[in-house]
């Protein structure tokens, strides 16, 4: 059992931006940070495109950043949240350039602003194509220089532990549930541990490989939501899955597909379809760069209408020593599948790519059990609403960070560790576990649910689709419960029963969903009610 102040599960943006704050204010506390794989194999690392904030006053302005919000999240933001991140945004991005972070620049030494789709002015700092990865850098390399905090690789948080686990009724009525810690699969010994602590952060990222195609890396599968949900905790606007647009089309390849940032529509590119007609004058006066929920349904319907599973995005009218400069890691990923972009149209199709819902957190990122703070991805902290602007969820991340680190920080000499009750949390029982007899059948459920995710739970959805896909995942899921309860646990295992659960919750919200708004877009409801609502579980 490993005690300790700071719990923070993840190693993306959220989680290293609250760890470096927490271990700066408390040099005298531990922080510790877990993750399931190496420390920079997250979605952060894979950000292109870069983080939107309010940088050039003179042509920018607060209220043209929150109005863009606003007008993509389709009436669902609150408000108020909205305000938050845009006006607290630009000290944050501050902040990661103090940590080494570094955004390209023009000539004259201003930072070189991007565009991309909902945005009315150029607002977005970028590294190239690879801002994430040079935001990710900065962060780790910050971390390096604190010696509280220590970071557990390829440990895989199972379960979160409440009252329920040392024999408290807990319920979705519990009004105080509270997070002790939590069990801990660790890969080394495949043992599993405890781990106590008196805060914990949930930045456990998105869940886009619950889809046969996903912009998302493979640790992407939603585990801090099914833990939250299967503790009790509140899960909020599941249903909006956000596509990204044009991510690269590439026959045969399984998993992470390769992304061609908006940022490349920002600079000029043009989707045809396979006539090579400019199609997105047809759907929207904002044509390539209208919100990406608009752009991914007309591709979409492209796709339908010319039976193809592909578009083009067009870049060889481009000045092409500036796209070598912003994109070179996309001109060298084209050319090494034979495709030169000033010669060539890119095939590209949407992807899952971001989730806009998630852990239920107020303006603090505080979610509804105690001691459990959500940041990043996982959280659904009000800002997106029905549609997430580009480059927005950076920003998100880095703000609730920093105010979930400010709520625990205030919080932190109230808390309890001595407290009796610990003592009470038992060791994970495995008795009457066997390793399974056949490791193929988690890997092909994996497939039917992406499958069936893909298939029915889409970027256009119907009643009978939802129903089909409700059937199908409650197959798996009494299949994967039986697994669960009988088999010595595994990644995998523990991974697809995640995959599960958030399917089901994707499922579940989009079922109660009766209109199309944002992201969800049901034929069977084709209009938007009159009063917005969240689907809160
Ligand atoms: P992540 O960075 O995904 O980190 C999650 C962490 O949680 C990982 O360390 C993982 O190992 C750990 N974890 C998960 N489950 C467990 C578990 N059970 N046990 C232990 N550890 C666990 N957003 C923008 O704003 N601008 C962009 O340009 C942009 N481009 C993008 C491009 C791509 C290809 C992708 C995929 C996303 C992009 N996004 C972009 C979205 C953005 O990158 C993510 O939303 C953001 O980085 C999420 O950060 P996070 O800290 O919440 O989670
Ligand atoms: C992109 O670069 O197109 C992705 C930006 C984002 O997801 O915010």
């Amino acid at each position: 059992m490993h005690q300790t102040d700071f719990l923070v599960i993840g190693s993306g943006i959220a989680g290293l931006t609250f760890a470096l704050k927490a271990a700066k204010e408390f040099p005298n506390k531990e922080v510790l940070v877990i993750t399931k794989a190496q420390a920079d194999e997250t979605n952060t690392k894979y950000a292109q495109g870069g983080i939107a904030g309010v940088w050039d006053a003179e042509k920018d302005s607060f209220d043209k950043h929150i109005e863009d919000t606003l007008i993509a999240g389709d009436g669902l933001c609150n408000e108020e949240v909205v305000e938050i991140v845009v006006k607290e945004g630009v000290e944050r991005i501050r902040e990661i350039i103090e940590w080494g972070a570094q955004f390209d620049k023009e000539a004259d030494g201003d930072y070189k602003l991007g565009r991309e789709g909902g945005h009315s002015e150029f607002r977005i700092l970028h590294h190239k194509d690879v801002t994430g990865k040079e935001m990710e850098r900065a962060l780790l390399t910050e971390l390096g220089t604190y010696s509280n905090i220590r970071i557990f690789k390829h440990c895989f948080v199972v379960e979160l532990i409440t009252q329920h686990h040392f024999g408290y009724l807990v319920t979705k009525a519990t009004p105080d549930t509270e997070c002790y810690g939590v069990y801990v699969l660790n890969r080394e010994n495949n043992q599993i541990e405890k781990i106590l602590a008196n805060t914990i952060l949930l930045a456990t990222g998105g869940n886009g490989q619950v889809y046969r195609s996903t912009t998302n890396p493979f640790i992407a599968t939603g585990d801090g939501v099914a833990m939250v949900y299967r503790a009790k905790g509140k899960i909020e606007n599941m249903e909006f899955i956000q596509f990204h647009p044009t991510a690269l089309y590439e026959p045969g390849v399984r998993g992470q597909a390769f992304l061609i940032t908006e940022a490349v529509r920002g600079d000029g590119g043009i989707l045809r379809n396979k006539n090579g007609e400019a199609f997105m004058e047809r759907y929207d006066s904002r044509k390539d760069l209208a919100p990406r929920d608009i752009v991914a349904r007309a591709i979409d319907s492209e796709m339908k209408i010319t039976g193809t599973e592909h578009v083009f995005l067009d870049c060889t009218h481009m000045d092409q020593q500036n796209f070598m400069e912003h994109f070179p890691n996309i001109y060298e990923k084209c050319k090494s599948i034979g495709i030169d972009v000033a010669k060539h149209m890119i095939p590209v199709a949407p992807a899952a790519h971001y989730s806009c819902g998630g852990i239920k957190t107020d303006i603090w990122g505080c979610t509804s059990i105690r001691n459990l703070y959500a940041a990043g991805e996982c959280a659904s902290t009000g800002l997106h609403g029905a549609n997430r602007l580009a480059s927005n969820s950076l920003l998100e991340a880095m703000v609730f960070a920093h105010r979930a680190f400010l709520h625990a920080s205030q919080h932190v000499s109230l808390k309890n560790i001595e407290d009796g009750r610990k003592e009470l949390v038992p060791d994970w029982n495995a008795e009457g576990t066997t390793d399974p007899k056949e490791m193929i059948l988690i890997t092909q459920s994996l497939k039917e649910i992406q499958q069936i995710m893909s298939d029915y739970v889409g970027i256009v959805r119907t009643n009978v689709r939802l129903e089909r896909a409700m059937k199908r995942i409650d197959l798996l899921w009494q299949e994967t419960e039986s697994l669960y309860v009988t088999t010595t646990l595994s990644p995998q295992l523990c991974e697809l029963r995640n995959m599960i659960t958030v399917s089901y919750l994707i499922v579940k919200c989009a079922g109660f969903r009766k209109e199309s708004r944002g992201l969800h877009f049901n034929t069977d409801y084709p209009e938007k009610t009159e009063m917005a609502q969240n689907i809160i579980l």
